[in-house]
Protein backbone atom coordinates (compact mmCIF):
# COMPACT_ATOMS: atom_id res chain seq x y z
CA UNK A 1 0.00 0.00 0.00
CA UNK A 2 1.70 3.37 -1.17
CA UNK A 3 -0.33 6.52 0.05
CA UNK A 4 1.98 9.30 -1.73
CA UNK A 5 4.68 9.03 -4.02
CA UNK A 6 8.24 9.04 -1.92
CA UNK A 7 9.46 12.48 -1.21
CA UNK A 8 12.19 13.43 -3.11
CA UNK A 9 13.17 16.77 -1.29
CA UNK A 10 12.94 18.14 1.95
CA UNK A 11 12.99 21.44 2.79
CA UNK A 12 14.29 22.35 5.79
CA UNK A 13 13.42 25.57 7.59
CA UNK A 14 14.65 27.20 10.66
CA UNK A 15 12.47 30.04 12.03
CA UNK A 16 12.29 32.39 14.95
CA UNK A 17 9.25 34.94 15.02
CA UNK A 18 8.85 34.33 10.92
CA UNK A 19 4.86 34.95 11.52
CA UNK A 20 4.44 37.44 9.00
CA UNK A 21 6.66 35.64 6.38
CA UNK A 22 5.20 31.57 6.80
CA UNK A 23 2.26 31.86 4.04
CA UNK A 24 4.52 33.64 1.93
CA UNK A 25 7.39 31.37 1.89
CA UNK A 26 5.14 28.55 1.48
CA UNK A 27 2.85 29.84 -1.51
CA UNK A 28 6.39 30.28 -3.48
CA UNK A 29 7.33 26.69 -2.85
CA UNK A 30 4.33 25.54 -4.36
CA UNK A 31 4.89 27.90 -7.02
CA UNK A 32 8.34 26.80 -7.79
CA UNK A 33 8.25 23.57 -7.38
CA UNK A 34 5.76 21.46 -9.51
CA UNK A 35 7.40 18.59 -10.78
CA UNK A 36 8.69 16.48 -7.72
CA UNK A 37 7.16 15.45 -4.50
CA UNK A 38 8.25 17.57 -1.47
CA UNK A 39 7.68 18.26 1.84
CA UNK A 40 8.90 21.66 4.05
CA UNK A 41 9.99 21.02 7.94
CA UNK A 42 9.67 24.15 9.98
CA UNK A 43 11.19 24.27 13.10
CA UNK A 44 10.57 26.82 15.33
CA UNK A 45 11.88 27.55 18.59
CA UNK A 46 8.76 28.41 20.34
CA UNK A 47 8.63 31.95 18.76
CA UNK A 48 6.43 34.39 20.72
CA UNK A 49 4.88 35.94 17.63
CA UNK A 50 3.20 32.87 16.79
CA UNK A 51 5.05 31.78 14.21
CA UNK A 52 3.76 28.02 15.34
CA UNK A 53 0.51 28.46 14.89
CA UNK A 54 0.46 29.73 11.40
CA UNK A 55 2.48 26.44 10.83
CA UNK A 56 0.06 24.03 12.31
CA UNK A 57 -2.70 25.97 9.89
CA UNK A 58 -0.94 25.13 6.96
CA UNK A 59 -0.02 21.66 8.04
CA UNK A 60 -3.99 20.63 8.72
CA UNK A 61 -4.39 21.76 4.91
CA UNK A 62 -1.15 20.09 3.58
CA UNK A 63 0.50 17.18 4.83
CA UNK A 64 3.73 17.76 3.02
CA UNK A 65 3.97 20.61 5.37
CA UNK A 66 4.98 19.47 8.85
CA UNK A 67 6.08 21.69 12.29
CA UNK A 68 9.08 20.70 14.75
CA UNK A 69 8.93 23.03 17.68
CA UNK A 70 11.50 23.25 19.84
CA UNK A 71 10.52 24.61 23.71
CA UNK A 72 13.37 26.07 25.88
CA UNK A 73 15.81 25.90 22.70
CA UNK A 74 17.52 28.48 20.44
CA UNK A 75 20.13 28.53 17.61
CA UNK A 76 19.92 28.51 13.85
CA UNK A 77 22.21 25.34 13.40
CA UNK A 78 20.44 22.92 15.56
CA UNK A 79 17.20 23.82 14.66
CA UNK A 80 18.63 23.14 10.77
CA UNK A 81 20.36 19.68 12.38
CA UNK A 82 17.22 18.28 13.96
CA UNK A 83 14.69 19.44 10.87
CA UNK A 84 17.19 17.41 8.65
CA UNK A 85 16.97 14.54 11.51
CA UNK A 86 12.98 14.72 11.33
CA UNK A 87 12.84 14.33 7.49
CA UNK A 88 13.77 11.34 5.47
CA UNK A 89 13.75 12.83 1.43
CA UNK A 90 17.62 11.42 0.04
CA UNK A 91 17.72 15.09 -1.09
CA UNK A 92 17.66 18.36 1.23
CA UNK A 93 17.87 21.99 1.13
CA UNK A 94 17.96 24.34 3.76
CA UNK A 95 16.31 27.73 3.53
CA UNK A 96 15.70 30.98 5.52
CA UNK A 97 12.16 31.38 6.42
CA UNK A 98 12.03 35.29 5.68
CA UNK A 99 12.18 35.25 1.89
CA UNK A 100 16.14 36.42 1.76
CA UNK A 101 16.23 33.14 -0.51
CA UNK A 102 15.10 33.33 -3.54
CA UNK A 103 13.03 30.60 -4.40
CA UNK A 104 13.17 30.70 -7.85
CA UNK A 105 16.62 29.11 -8.32
CA UNK A 106 15.67 26.22 -6.49
CA UNK A 107 15.23 23.48 -9.61
CA UNK A 108 18.83 24.91 -10.34
CA UNK A 109 19.63 24.04 -7.16
CA UNK A 110 18.35 20.72 -7.28
CA UNK A 111 19.13 19.31 -10.70
CA UNK A 112 22.71 18.52 -10.44
CA UNK A 113 21.98 16.55 -7.24
CA UNK A 114 19.23 14.69 -8.84
CA UNK A 115 21.01 13.56 -12.03
CA UNK A 116 23.91 12.99 -9.08
CA UNK A 117 26.67 15.23 -10.67
CA UNK A 118 27.18 17.29 -7.15
CA UNK A 119 26.84 16.27 -3.78
CA UNK A 120 26.12 19.99 -2.24
CA UNK A 121 25.13 22.81 -4.04
CA UNK A 122 25.43 26.36 -2.57
CA UNK A 123 23.10 29.37 -3.32
CA UNK A 124 25.97 32.24 -3.56
CA UNK A 125 25.70 35.63 -3.47
CA UNK A 126 29.13 36.78 -4.47
CA UNK A 127 29.38 35.14 -7.60
CA UNK A 128 28.96 36.38 -11.18
CA UNK A 129 24.74 36.76 -11.44
CA UNK A 130 24.30 37.03 -7.73
CA UNK A 131 23.95 39.87 -5.48
CA UNK A 132 24.03 40.73 -1.60
CA UNK A 133 21.94 43.63 -2.02
CA UNK A 134 19.31 42.59 0.83
CA UNK A 135 21.80 42.67 3.14
CA UNK A 136 20.55 45.12 5.97
CA UNK A 137 23.01 47.77 6.45
CA UNK A 138 26.78 48.89 5.93
CA UNK A 139 28.04 47.15 8.99
CA UNK A 140 26.40 43.34 7.40
CA UNK A 141 28.14 43.94 4.49
CA UNK A 142 31.62 44.21 5.95
CA UNK A 143 30.42 41.83 8.49
CA UNK A 144 29.38 39.74 5.35
CA UNK A 145 33.32 40.14 3.64
CA UNK A 146 34.97 39.85 6.33
CA UNK A 147 33.17 36.34 7.50
CA UNK A 148 33.65 34.47 4.46
CA UNK A 149 37.80 35.61 4.00
CA UNK A 150 37.76 33.86 7.76
CA UNK A 151 35.82 30.99 6.41
CA UNK A 152 37.31 30.72 2.94
CA UNK A 153 41.16 30.19 5.18
CA UNK A 154 39.66 27.31 6.48
CA UNK A 155 37.87 25.54 3.56
CA UNK A 156 39.56 22.79 1.51
CA UNK A 157 36.66 23.56 -1.61
CA UNK A 158 37.16 26.89 -3.31
CA UNK A 159 33.72 28.83 -2.56
CA UNK A 160 32.57 32.36 -3.26
CA UNK A 161 30.15 32.51 -0.56
CA UNK A 162 30.81 29.54 2.44
CA UNK A 163 28.76 31.86 4.73
CA UNK A 164 25.15 31.15 3.06
CA UNK A 165 22.37 29.81 4.94
CA UNK A 166 20.83 28.79 1.37
CA UNK A 167 22.49 25.58 0.39
CA UNK A 168 21.05 21.79 -1.19
CA UNK A 169 22.76 18.48 -0.35
CA UNK A 170 22.39 14.84 0.00
CA UNK A 171 21.12 13.03 2.45
CA UNK A 172 24.36 10.50 2.87
CA UNK A 173 26.54 13.78 2.83
CA UNK A 174 24.79 15.05 6.30
CA UNK A 175 24.96 11.98 7.67
CA UNK A 176 28.85 11.19 6.91
CA UNK A 177 29.45 15.30 8.78
CA UNK A 178 26.89 15.35 11.44
CA UNK A 179 29.23 13.11 14.00
CA UNK A 180 31.84 16.52 13.59
CA UNK A 181 28.61 19.17 13.90
CA UNK A 182 28.56 21.23 16.51
CA UNK A 183 25.00 22.77 16.37
CA UNK A 184 25.86 25.71 17.68
CA UNK A 185 25.91 29.87 16.00
CA UNK A 186 24.60 30.03 12.16
CA UNK A 187 26.76 28.49 10.54
CA UNK A 188 25.90 24.87 9.64
CA UNK A 189 27.70 25.03 5.98
CA UNK A 190 30.67 26.04 6.99
CA UNK A 191 30.80 22.94 9.74
CA UNK A 192 29.05 20.41 7.26
CA UNK A 193 31.94 21.56 4.66
CA UNK A 194 34.97 21.42 7.05
CA UNK A 195 33.75 17.96 8.64
CA UNK A 196 34.05 16.45 5.11
CA UNK A 197 36.63 15.24 2.84
CA UNK A 198 37.93 17.03 -0.50
CA UNK A 199 36.36 14.28 -2.52
CA UNK A 200 32.56 16.02 -1.99
CA UNK A 201 31.64 17.54 -5.32
CA UNK A 202 30.50 21.06 -4.45
CA UNK A 203 28.78 23.53 -7.22
CA UNK A 204 27.18 26.58 -6.80
CA UNK A 205 24.57 28.75 -8.12
CA UNK A 206 24.22 32.51 -8.25
CA UNK A 207 21.41 34.17 -6.60
CA UNK A 208 19.93 37.47 -5.28
CA UNK A 209 20.14 37.81 -1.57
CA UNK A 210 16.26 40.36 -0.91
CA UNK A 211 15.41 41.97 1.49
CA UNK A 212 13.79 40.34 4.29
CA UNK A 213 9.95 40.66 4.11
CA UNK A 214 8.28 40.97 7.45
CA UNK A 215 10.07 40.62 11.03
CA UNK A 216 13.97 41.58 11.48
CA UNK A 217 17.31 39.78 11.86
CA UNK A 218 18.55 37.41 14.54
CA UNK A 219 22.23 37.57 13.76
CA UNK A 220 23.69 39.94 17.16
CA UNK A 221 27.00 40.07 18.73
CA UNK A 222 26.51 36.51 20.23
CA UNK A 223 26.09 34.65 16.87
CA UNK A 224 29.45 36.37 15.90
CA UNK A 225 31.32 35.71 18.86
CA UNK A 226 30.27 32.14 18.73
CA UNK A 227 31.87 32.07 14.60
CA UNK A 228 34.99 32.90 16.04
CA UNK A 229 35.02 30.40 18.51
CA UNK A 230 34.23 28.42 16.19
CA UNK A 231 37.30 28.79 14.34
CA UNK A 232 39.81 29.40 16.78
CA UNK A 233 38.70 26.01 18.55
CA UNK A 234 39.88 24.55 15.19
CA UNK A 235 43.05 25.70 15.65
CA UNK A 236 43.68 25.16 18.93
CA UNK A 237 40.75 23.34 20.98
CA UNK A 238 42.65 20.26 21.17
CA UNK A 239 45.20 21.81 23.17
CA UNK A 240 43.59 24.12 25.58
CA UNK A 241 39.69 24.00 25.94
CA UNK A 242 38.01 27.16 23.95
CA UNK A 243 35.50 27.28 26.75
CA UNK A 244 38.88 28.62 28.88
CA UNK A 245 39.63 31.34 26.31
CA UNK A 246 36.24 32.88 26.16
CA UNK A 247 36.63 32.41 29.95
CA UNK A 248 39.50 34.27 30.34
CA UNK A 249 38.45 37.08 27.54
CA UNK A 250 35.24 37.57 29.73
CA UNK A 251 37.78 37.89 32.96
CA UNK A 252 39.61 40.55 30.59
CA UNK A 253 36.32 42.71 30.17
CA UNK A 254 36.28 42.18 34.39
CA UNK A 255 38.94 44.30 34.45
CA UNK A 256 38.26 47.12 32.26
CA UNK A 257 34.46 47.30 34.03
CA UNK A 258 36.16 47.04 37.63
CA UNK A 259 38.40 50.26 36.33
CA UNK A 260 36.07 51.85 34.84
CA UNK A 261 33.15 51.74 37.81
CA UNK A 262 35.59 52.34 40.93
CA UNK A 263 37.44 55.51 38.78
CA UNK A 264 33.26 56.74 38.84
CA UNK A 265 33.01 55.90 42.15
CA UNK A 266 35.71 57.69 43.32
CA UNK A 267 34.69 60.87 41.00
CA UNK A 268 31.07 60.70 42.68
CA UNK A 269 32.39 60.95 45.63
CA UNK A 270 33.63 57.54 47.67
CA UNK A 271 36.61 56.86 49.08
CA UNK A 272 39.10 54.82 47.75
CA UNK A 273 38.15 51.16 49.78
CA UNK A 274 34.53 52.37 48.71
CA UNK A 275 35.36 53.00 45.41
CA UNK A 276 37.46 49.74 44.72
CA UNK A 277 34.52 47.33 46.48
CA UNK A 278 32.18 48.70 44.11
CA UNK A 279 33.90 48.37 41.05
CA UNK A 280 34.56 45.44 42.41
CA UNK A 281 31.07 44.03 42.82
CA UNK A 282 30.38 45.67 39.44
CA UNK A 283 33.12 43.41 37.67
CA UNK A 284 31.89 40.89 39.25
CA UNK A 285 28.16 41.33 38.47
CA UNK A 286 29.42 41.37 34.93
CA UNK A 287 31.26 38.34 34.61
CA UNK A 288 28.80 36.10 36.31
CA UNK A 289 26.37 37.05 33.77
CA UNK A 290 28.61 37.32 30.90
CA UNK A 291 29.67 33.83 31.54
CA UNK A 292 26.34 32.56 31.54
CA UNK A 293 25.41 33.39 28.22
CA UNK A 294 28.64 33.19 26.57
CA UNK A 295 31.23 31.15 28.25
CA UNK A 296 28.37 28.50 29.04
CA UNK A 297 25.58 29.40 26.62
CA UNK A 298 24.98 25.78 26.40
CA UNK A 299 23.92 25.25 29.93
CA UNK A 300 22.80 28.67 31.25
CA UNK A 301 21.80 29.38 34.60
CA UNK A 302 17.74 30.16 34.75
CA UNK A 303 15.79 31.19 37.06
CA UNK A 304 15.65 33.61 40.82
CA UNK A 305 16.59 30.38 42.78
CA UNK A 306 19.30 28.63 40.62
CA UNK A 307 21.02 32.24 38.99
CA UNK A 308 21.12 33.49 43.52
CA UNK A 309 22.64 30.37 44.16
CA UNK A 310 25.17 29.73 41.40
CA UNK A 311 25.85 33.76 41.75
CA UNK A 312 26.88 33.39 45.55
CA UNK A 313 28.70 30.71 45.06
CA UNK A 314 30.80 32.52 41.96
CA UNK A 315 31.74 35.12 44.38
CA UNK A 316 32.85 33.09 46.89
CA UNK A 317 34.60 30.85 44.29
CA UNK A 318 36.46 34.32 42.70
CA UNK A 319 37.23 35.47 46.12
CA UNK A 320 39.11 32.86 46.65
CA UNK A 321 40.49 33.08 43.38
CA UNK A 322 41.64 36.59 44.15
CA UNK A 323 43.37 35.37 47.46
CA UNK A 324 45.52 32.73 45.40
CA UNK A 325 46.31 34.86 43.05
CA UNK A 326 47.78 38.20 45.18
CA UNK A 327 49.50 34.81 47.41
CA UNK A 328 50.82 33.45 44.61
CA UNK A 329 52.34 36.83 43.05
CA UNK A 330 53.85 37.99 47.23
CA UNK A 331 55.54 34.44 46.93
CA UNK A 332 57.25 34.55 43.53
CA UNK A 333 57.88 38.13 44.13
CA UNK A 334 60.12 37.45 47.59
CA UNK A 335 61.68 34.94 45.84
CA UNK A 336 62.63 36.52 42.54
CA UNK A 337 61.86 40.23 42.70
CA UNK A 338 60.39 40.09 39.08
CA UNK A 339 57.55 42.35 39.38
CA UNK A 340 55.91 41.53 36.22
CA UNK A 341 56.36 38.35 36.40
CA UNK A 342 55.41 37.68 39.69
CA UNK A 343 51.68 39.44 38.73
CA UNK A 344 51.36 37.62 35.60
CA UNK A 345 52.07 34.26 37.52
CA UNK A 346 49.48 35.49 39.98
CA UNK A 347 47.40 36.57 37.44
CA UNK A 348 47.04 32.75 35.69
CA UNK A 349 46.47 30.95 38.83
CA UNK A 350 43.89 33.02 39.68
CA UNK A 351 41.85 32.44 36.08
CA UNK A 352 42.76 29.13 36.35
CA UNK A 353 41.34 28.91 39.82
CA UNK A 354 38.64 30.67 39.07
CA UNK A 355 37.59 28.72 35.65
CA UNK A 356 38.00 25.34 38.02
CA UNK A 357 34.97 26.75 39.68
CA UNK A 358 32.30 27.92 37.63
CA UNK A 359 32.82 24.61 35.05
CA UNK A 360 32.61 22.30 38.38
CA UNK A 361 30.86 24.43 40.42
CA UNK A 362 28.95 26.92 39.14
CA UNK A 363 27.73 26.05 35.66
CA UNK A 364 27.94 22.13 36.40
N1 LIG B 1 14.62 27.85 14.90
C1 LIG B 1 15.39 28.94 14.87
N2 LIG B 1 16.06 29.29 16.00
N3 LIG B 1 15.50 29.69 13.75
C2 LIG B 1 16.28 30.78 13.78
C3 LIG B 1 17.00 31.19 14.91
C4 LIG B 1 16.87 30.39 16.08
O1 LIG B 1 17.46 30.65 17.13
N4 LIG B 1 17.70 32.32 14.61
C5 LIG B 1 17.40 32.61 13.33
N5 LIG B 1 16.54 31.70 12.82
C6 LIG B 1 15.96 31.64 11.47
C7 LIG B 1 15.26 32.91 11.07
O2 LIG B 1 13.91 32.92 11.46
C8 LIG B 1 15.41 32.88 9.56
O3 LIG B 1 14.43 32.07 8.95
C9 LIG B 1 16.77 32.24 9.36
O4 LIG B 1 17.02 31.48 10.55
C10 LIG B 1 17.88 33.27 9.15
O5 LIG B 1 17.89 34.18 10.24
P1 LIG B 1 18.01 35.76 10.01
O6 LIG B 1 17.96 36.37 11.35
O7 LIG B 1 17.06 36.23 8.97
O8 LIG B 1 19.51 35.83 9.47
P2 LIG B 1 20.16 36.93 8.52
O9 LIG B 1 19.25 37.25 7.38
O10 LIG B 1 20.63 38.07 9.35
O11 LIG B 1 21.43 36.12 8.02
C11 LIG B 1 21.39 35.41 6.81
O12 LIG B 1 22.55 35.68 6.11
C12 LIG B 1 23.74 35.18 6.71
C13 LIG B 1 24.93 35.61 5.95
O13 LIG B 1 24.99 36.99 5.86
C14 LIG B 1 21.24 33.91 7.03
O14 LIG B 1 20.98 33.29 5.78
C15 LIG B 1 22.49 33.27 7.57
O15 LIG B 1 22.37 31.84 7.56
C16 LIG B 1 23.65 33.69 6.75
O16 LIG B 1 24.84 33.15 7.31
MN1 LIG C 1 17.26 36.89 7.08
Amino acid sequence: MTARPPVELSIIVPCFNEAGNIQLFYNAICRVLTDMAWEIIFVDDDSPDGTSRIVASIAQQDARVRLVRRVERRGLSSAVIEGVLASTAPLLVVMDGDMQHDESILPQMIAPLRENRQDIMVASRHMEGGDSAGLAHRGRHLLSRTGIKLGQIFLKHPLTDPMSGYFAFRRDCFNQALPKLTGTGFKILLEMMLALPRSVRMGEAPFIFRERHAGESKLGPIVLFQFLGMLVERVIGHIIPMRFFVFAFVGALGILVNLAVSEGARFAGLNFGASQLTGMIAAIITNFFLNNCLTYHDRPLKGWLRLSTGFAVFMVGCSLGAYANIGVAEMIYHADRHWSQASAAGAVIGVVWNYAVASTLVWR
